[in-house]
């Protein structure tokens, strides 16, 4: 059976980076209560020059570079983002533009903090269904500019980034020792909107708006959220927590994915942790960890990685992957 396998990554984040101690004079916070509510010490912010374009194409050529590539070799580009670069078109058009690449398609996927799972598992739908051979999987956000930066609450949590992947057709036997995308399990339920969510848009207000979030509503219900979606994918590829080399999980809050590692069984030291560099990119979490890991030679191939996020509408999802 056709398997889509993992054949580069890659990562891009702004040039200017913000400590939490950056944020004493701006609001009455502390370096102290951020890093031992949420464990984030340091995210990056972009400058003017940067945006979602711009940082989704430098993951995008790093991971080409990554996989001996060019944009030639890319049939299909899928951006997951909540931070496009204009309202329409897409910006993984304008990704596939400034790469050069005038073959193939692209579009965005627009899950919030779950779009690289979301964006992932499309991908390997399209290549299992013969649409695509390869295709550039992207995270990129620019959440800076939809933070209200007068509210602790918030401003303190999100960064920017981008990070990518390239997935590529190959042959599997179609058992768990195969390496590619083995299993996924996805899920969405609009009930939940108000917890987290932007109070602006083309059809409402008409402007870009704001992050708004009720957080301690939101760290209720992700961890019984993220465990349940795992342990679907856990079921569906007749796996447990065990076997797992790795989890790479969405990165906003330590403690959730410290909370969520324990109710799984999944022992500490195979938790990729970098939402202390990075703060919560969103989108770009998952392949900006997963870019931190494989760079400094912990996920290697062969290793049974398992992904998981968790963000506004709500949406969540768990992907497994043998590297
Ligand atoms: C946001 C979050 C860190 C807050 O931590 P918490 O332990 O739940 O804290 P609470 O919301 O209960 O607030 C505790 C107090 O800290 C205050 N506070 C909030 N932000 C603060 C900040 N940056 N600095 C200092 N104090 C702050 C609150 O106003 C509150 O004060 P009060 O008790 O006087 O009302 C936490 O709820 C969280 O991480 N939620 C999940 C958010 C998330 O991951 N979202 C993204 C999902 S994709």
């Amino acid at each position: 059976m056709i398997r889509s396998v993992v054949r580069g990554t890659g990562a891009a984040l702004p040039r200017r980076i913000m400590k939490n101690a950056d944020f004493e004079g701006m609001v009455e916070t502390s370096d102290e209560w951020i890093a031992q509510r949420t464990g984030i010490r340091q995210r990056h912010i972009a400058a003017d020059d940067e945006t979602t374009a711009s940082l989704g194409e430098a993951a995008a050529r790093a991971a080409l570079a990554d996989a001996g590539l060019t944009p030639d070799d890319i049939d299909l580009i899928v951006l997951a983002t909540s931070t496009p670069n204009n309202t329409f078109p897409a910006t993984a058009v304008e990704i596939q533009n400034r790469l050069g690449m005038h073959h193939g398609f692209a579009f965005d996927m627009q899950a919030v903090c779950s779009g690289f799972v979301y964006a992932v598992t499309t991908a390997d739908l399209y290549i299992r269904g013969g649409l695509a051979k390869r295709v550039l999987v992207i995270g990129s956000e620019t959440f800076s500019r939809i933070l209200d930066w007068s509210d602790r609450s918030t401003c303190v949590l999100f960064g920017d980034g981008a990070g990518a992947l390239v997935l590529e057709a190959g042959e599997g036997a179609g058992t768990i020792a195969d390496r590619g995308v083995l299993a996924a399990s996805l899920r969405s339920d609009g009930v939940h909107k108000d917890k987290l969510f932007v109070d602006g848009g083309p059809s409402t207000t008409g402007t870009v708006g704001h992050l708004r979030m009720e957080g301690r509503e939101v760290f209720k219900h992700a961890v019984g959220m993220i465990t349940d979606v795992i342990e679907a994918t856990f079921s569906a590829a007749g796996i447990s927590a065990a076997d797992l080399d790795w989890f790479v999980p969405h990165q906003a809050n330590k403690r959730i994915i410290d909370a969520s590692a324990k109710k799984l069984g999944i022992a500490e030291q195979k938790v990729v942790v970098t939402v202390d560099l990075h703060g919560n990119t969103s989108a770009a979490s998952v392949p900006l960890a997963l870019s931190v890991a494989v760079a400094d030679g912990r996920i290697k191939k062969g290793d049974l990685v398992l992904l998981e996020a968790m963000g506004g509408g709500f949406t969540w999802g768990a992907v497994l992957v043998r590297w």
